[in-house]
């Protein structure tokens, strides 16, 4: 990898996935302050409509790219209003979208499903748009809580057997390509989509799903808390993400009690927590186990989140 020339510089891509609440955005933004301070220049993309990040940084990040200190760069992706700006395009579409059901593709374009998938569809084009700006060393992304994530990162595939589809089909109808060239991500050339430009637009696809899928650019790390539900619902996004070739590194355990010997309920509950870190360390066994304590104080500033990269250590 050669960081220094910026024509041929790879941009890692770094997901932090789990359920609300764990902790995902804290530790998104503490790894990409880490990162940021070693000198790589660092973008975090947040797709959370709660706009988390800014108040993690204490500061309003928002829909544009900001700046937040050297090297350190965030933006906010907003679902809803990425959907909006989708549904403007699409509205006027959908009618002649039934035309789909005699080409026989209703099964992998759902007419009526395509409301729903909408905003993963919307925040996967901002994504990839990101993506390949090539300016970038790492892009850390904190997700969605994990479920939504999965049909995220899902979308390359589902898009892939559409465009796949397409091109098998040959299709010559240039009103239908028109349609796809509307929905689909890439979207954003005005002249007819041919067969060339079909093919382009697969390769783009596989491009993501090859990035995606490999281990040398893309970490997976997911968070958890030493408690029984958050263990299930980790295995189960794990198995999701085995099925997607999605590789995940590292699991972090946030969020767990220091030792405090003087108080009876706290030393119950931490030997509790210290008992499933165990079952974790059993279920987990394949991947690197981080821990982080949890603070008496919420993770937000600078200083906070200083504090939580500092305080990760392997478990
Ligand atoms: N190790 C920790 N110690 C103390 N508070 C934490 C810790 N990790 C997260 N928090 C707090 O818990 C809340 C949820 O964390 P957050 O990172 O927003 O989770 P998620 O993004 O997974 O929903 C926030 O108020 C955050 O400041
Ligand atoms: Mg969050």
């Amino acid at each position: 990898m050669s960081l220094k020339n910026p024509l041929k510089r790879e941009t890692e891509y770094h997901f932090f996935s789990g359920k609300g609440g764990v902790g995902k955005t804290s530790l998104a933004a503490a790894a990409a302050l880490d990162f940021s301070k070693k000198g790589r220049k660092t973008l975090l993309i947040s797709v959370d409509p709660a706009h988390s990040l800014s108040d993690s940084f204490e500061t309003k990040i928002g829909g544009e790219i900001k700046e937040l200190q050297k090297n350190l760069f965030a933006v906010e992706i907003d679902p809803a209003k990425a959907v909006e700006e989708y549904k403007e395009v699409l509205t006027p579409q959908l009618e002649k979208m039934s035309a789909l059901k005699s080409l026989g593709l209703e099964d992998t374009f759902d007419i009526a499903g395509m409301t729903p998938g909408i905003d993963e569809i919307a925040a996967f084009d901002k994504f990839l748009r990101y993506m390949h700006q090539k300016e970038w060393d790492i892009i850390v992304f904190d997700t969605a809580p994990t479920g939504h994530a999965l049909r995220f990162l899902s979308l390359p595939d589902v898009l892939d057997s559409w465009v796949g589809k397409i091109i098998k089909m040959k299709m010559q109808f240039s009103g239908m390509i028109n349609i796809f060239k509307k929905v689909l991500p890439f979207g954003d050339s005005e002249e007819d989509v041919g067969g060339a430009q079909l093919e382009a637009m697969k390769e783009r696809i596989e491009e993501a799903k090859k990035i995606l899928s490999n281990p040398k650019r893309t970490r997976y790390t997911i968070v958890l808390n030493p408690e029984t539900m958050s263990i299930l619902e980790s295995e189960r996004s794990l198995s999701v993400l085995r099925e997607y070739h999605i590789p995940v590194s590292t699991v972090i355990v946030n969020q767990i009690l220091p030792e405090n010997p003087g108080c009876g309920f706290c030393t119950e509950k931490r030997a509790l927590q210290l008992k499933k870190i165990e079952i974790i360390k059993e279920k987990f066994s394949k991947f690197k186990i981080l821990q982080a304590p949890l603070f008496r104080q919420e993770v937000k500033g600078i200083e906070m989140l200083e504090k939580l990269s500092k305080q990760l250590s392997p478990s």
